[in-house]
């Protein structure tokens, strides 16, 4: 129970996270922060902070009164909190769920800060943030992590406390499916019957508060709590934030054809967006102009590192048009290539299109699903190509678009999530590689897994442009410098018990100036 309030003590969190005050006095009838701290959205002069006073994580309201409560909040230059160069308070109000995000400003660029919130007597978890290198400078490198997909069910987050200890991450861009939505009552392994490897709190999530539960449980994991207290996030959410393979007003949970009559109406599928966004933006470290307004969220915005990377976050659900051909693993219907369906939205488009006119060395495009049209076919006899129809893939008007818009650029690569699968490959238009696209794993979503899913040569026989498959989970790592791009895929031997090690499987390579995929 005392273990939350001790330390993180291993690798680079040891020198961050000290004994919070643990008062035999303390108001508080359970510690307040048991759901962590976390920093996110960096810029060159600031970042912002998170907590939540949540004392029952699991009880209504996280244990809380409904009434406002004063945070106080501290930023120093070193760990130990000698210097203390910002402070302030912050009121948490029960609209949002207590929760904590102050966005900090007037920092120096290039450099760690440290953070801790108070209330009442009790003290958080100091937690380690970074600023950006300035606006015009040329920073010689970059390394940031890549990571997602953390079906609690599935698997323990022994990669996040891997990742947590990663040394000199500028950040970790958090591609969603951060929590998900439904309990599954078994799993099939081996042909038999088996209890997943933990349970979800609820069968299914509908409302604010629904949603709330599912972020609390995921936030009491202890790896969990140590990747976020060690690297500031960059956090996006995918589809099971709110529901499975959902897309713009259109509740797919249920949807057989795009037409079960037990699919929520546009119009009260909004109430449960609305519900979800609410609570994820609750419970991420990210910008008040992300706050919600109703079923919709600015999602996409720019994150810019010197002239050495122009990193684009992309939002691939909001503004999607349907998935064409019902959904799911299919042979190519008509829709697949109409000329009006959209991923990102003609805004979206356009507001990318102005950004990708600034000179960055590197371009990164840091979204949901995958950009490469594979052909998904896994047996030899299967007679037609099968795509993933929630993909790129599914939308091939709007993928040539994108590939035209890359070829143009040069030096592009497309980041990843949403597979459960690591991928490196190139990006062809044309008959031309235009670009690199690097798939992450998940965290724990899909089980241990293996080095290669059951016919996996079938699928690099199809599909020559990828050049690295692997079936295990864990977290990418990008180094980045001037010359070449490189990404590790680190991949853990086992998620279905807790710990578990982790490896670097592979090494991806691009080339400044060659577009494509070498495998180092
Ligand atoms: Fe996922």
């Amino acid at each position: 129970m005392f273990s939350r309030r001790l330390f993180l003590a291993t690798g680079t969190a040891a020198a961050l996270t000290a004994p919070a005050i643990v008062s035999a006095r303390s108001l508080w009838r359970d510690y307040p922060f048991s759901l962590g701290v976390a920093s996110g959205d960096p810029a060159s002069d600031g970042f912002v902070i998170w907590t939540k006073l949540a004392p029952e994580p699991l009880a209504p309201h996280g244990g809380m009164a409904l009434a406002n409560a004063s945070v106080d909040w501290e930023v120093a230059e070193d760990s130990g909190f000698r210097t203390v160069v910002q402070r302030g308070t912050f009121l948490a109000r029960p609209e949002l769920g207590h929760t904590v995000h102050v966005e900090v400003s007037g920092l120096r660029p290039d450099r760690p800060y440290f953070y801790r919130f108070t209330c009442m007597g009790e003290q958080s978890l100091r937690g380690r943030a970074r600023t950006l290198p300035a606006a015009g400078t040329r920073p010689d490198s970059l390394k940031f992590g890549v990571a997602g997909c953390q079906n609690y069910e599935d698997g323990f987050y022994g990669a996040f406390r891997h990742l947590a200890n990663e040394a000199d991450l500028a950040f970790v861009y958090h591609y969603g499916d951060f929590i998900y939505e439904y309990r599954q009552p078994f799993e099939i392994v081996g042909g038999l019957p088996a209890a997943p490897v933990r349970q979800h709190a609820f069968r299914n999530l509908i409302d604010v508060a629904d949603y709330r539960l599912a972020y609390a449980q995921v936030l009491s994991d202890m790896d969990m709590q140590a990747a976020r207290v060690s690297h500031p996030f960059l956090s996006s959410f995918d589809d099971h934030e709110v529901n499975n393979n959902w897309v713009s007003m259109i509740d797919n949970w249920t949807m057989e054809n795009g037409s079960s009559p037990d699919a929520a109406p546009a119009e009260v599928f909004a109430f449960r967006r609305a519900a979800a966004f609410q609570a994820w933006y609750e419970h991420m470290p990210v910008r008040r102009s992300l706050l919600p307004r109703g079923p919709d969220i600015a999602l996409n915005r720019e994150l810019r590192y010197g002239d050495l990377l122009s990193l684009q976050l992309l939002d691939t659900r909001q503004y999607r048009s349907d998935q064409p051909c019902g959904d799911g693993f299919k042979t190519e219907c008509a829709d697949v290539r109409a000329e009006d369906r959209t991923v990102l939205g003609r805004e979206q488009e356009a507001w990318l299109a102005r950004n990708l006119e600034n000179q960055a060395q590197w371009y990164g495009l840091a979204q949901q699903i995958m950009m490469m049209s594979l052909d998904r076919r896994r047996r030899p006899e299967e007679p037609q190509k099968i795509l993933n129809l929630d993909s790129w893939a599914g939308y091939e008007a709007a993928r040539q678009r994108m590939l035209s818009r890359i070829a143009g650029l040069g030096n592009t690569i497309v980041l990843t999530g949403d597979e459960h699968q690591n991928f490196a490959g190139d990006l062809v238009h044309r008959d031309r590689v235009v670009g690199s696209e690097f798939v992450a794993t998940s965290i724990s979503s899909g089980g241990d897994g293996s080095n290669l899913r059951q016919g996996s040569d079938v699928f690099l026989a199809n599909n020559p442009e990828v050049k690295f498959v692997n079936d295990q989970r864990g977290y990418v790592t990008c180094e980045v410098n001037r010359e070449a791009w490189r990404t590790n895929y680190m991949v853990m031997d086992r998620v279905t018990v807790p710990g578990g090690t982790i490896s670097r499987r592979a090494t991806a390579e691009v080339a400044h100036g060659t577009p494509g995929v070498r495998m180092a």
